[in-house]
């Protein structure tokens, strides 16, 4: 089996940061989200990964995963000119992925329980049906699983309805009238009739060839679709608030590890990783948290839920809930709170007169002053 993660898209819903980086870089507990799904796939024994990336933010992407010797797996990159669709990804990775199985993961979804017992199910139902056709009733074998996962707002999502007989019979992308509360969960494996079928689609209205759109070209010309509800949590991390409550729940199964420094005048409390090089001057860090490799932290509070990346400084200030990307700099900001902060950026309550709020900030920042 293989695995293709996707890695482009335009990523609108998290600008600014995706005006110059890719979302599926973002931290979460200081490790990007892509990380986590190509751990996943190795951890499930799939090592040839095809990675589809956008022409402006493939280079960070390649840069970041290398060959993928440090996952234990091979990469093969897959440039997509224009974000066409989650279907063309597949269109565009055919050759890559030729006629074995696979599993296909958006690169900004996170979920908790991992792929290897839903790889194995689909697997052994394969195999199972295979051997049913051999000497028994003839049942056809699945094309495709889907992960699907009971949501309260069905009608925000692409939503299945399962048939009598447990196999999926219709996909609806953000139905009005939700035949029920199952939505689509990023991760889906097919076997390679999916081929036929993205070539088949014609693209939806927004222009994109679709992957509902795909299945539901495998379920009209006769092939079955099974299914798997989800065990655990599972975050499409593609915007702030869920990005956040992505990294609450990372961070909430970290250990202690204090590798950095801490002087006489400061404290750590509960789960809290100090990476080597960063250092605690005066300061508290309250767990769930973690302070990345070469950050100074001087005369600060760091409440639970914080991600701060490497080399940042954070002085006088007090910041909770929020995810700090690398080099920035927060001095004297008395609360900040569900924040997510890019590189380079520089926040600094000054005394410069008259008082006033100064900025530049780019485009589509959303800022909201106490
Ligand atoms: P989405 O989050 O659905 O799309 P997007 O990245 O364009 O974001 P937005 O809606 O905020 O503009 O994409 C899910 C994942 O699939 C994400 O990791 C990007 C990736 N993707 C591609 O690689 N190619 C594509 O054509 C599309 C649409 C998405």
């Amino acid at each position: 089996m293989k695995g293709l993660i996707l890695s482009g898209g335009a990523g609108t819903r998290l600008r600014p940061i995706t005006h110059t980086s890719a979302k599926q870089l973002v931290p979460v507990a200081n490790k990007p989200i892509l990380f986590y799904g190509i751990e996943d796939m190795a951890e499930a024994g799939i090592t040839e990964i095809g990675i589809v990336i956008a022409p402006t933010t493939g280079d960070e992407i390649r840069e970041a995963v290398g060959d993928g010797s440090q996952f234990g797996v091979s990469i093969t990159w897959i440039p997509q000119d224009e974000p066409l669709g989650l279907a063309h990804c597949v269109l565009i990775a055919s050759e890559f992925l030729g006629d074995e199985e696979f599993v296909m993961y958006l690169g900004d979804n996170m979920l908790e329980q991992g792929l290897s017992g839903f790889v194995k199910r689909f697997q052994q139902s394969r195999s199972d049906t295979m051997a049913l056709a051999l000497d028994g009733p003839q049942l056809d074998r699945p094309s495709a699983q889907i992960l699907l996962a009971e949501v309260d707002n069905p009608s925000a999502f692409g939503v299945a309805e399962i048939g009598p007989d447990d196999e999926v019979v219709q996909l609806v992308e953000k139905p009005e009238v939700p035949p029920s509360n199952l939505a689509l969960v990023g991760i889906y494996l097919f076997d390679s009739s999916i081929h036929d079928a993205v070539s088949a689609i014609e693209p939806s209205p927004r222009g994109e060839l679709e992957i509902t759109d795909a299945i539901q070209w495998l379920i009209d010309s006769g092939r079955r679709v099974c299914h798997e509800v989800l065990d655990g949590w599972w975050i499409d991390t593609g915007k702030k608030d869920p990005l956040l409550e992505c990294n609450r729940l990372v961070l909430d199964t970290l250990k202690l590890v204090v590798d950095g420094e801490i002087d006489e005048k400061s404290r750590v409390e509960g789960r809290v990783v100090i990476e080597s090089g960063a250092k605690l001057v005066n300061s508290t860090v309250r767990g769930p948290a973690v302070i990345g490799a070469g950050s100074l932290i001087t005369d600060s509070h760091i409440g639970p839920y914080s991600s701060i990346a490497v080399d940042c400084v954070i002085a006088g200030s007090e910041i909770d809930n929020s995810v700090i990307l690398r080099r920035a700099t927060i001095t004297n900001i008395p609360r900040l709170t569900d924040s997510l902060v890019g590189r380079d950026t520089v926040i600094v309550r000054g005394d410069t007169r008259p008082r006033a709020t100064r900025v530049m900030i780019g485009d589509h920042c959303n800022i909201e002053i106490e």
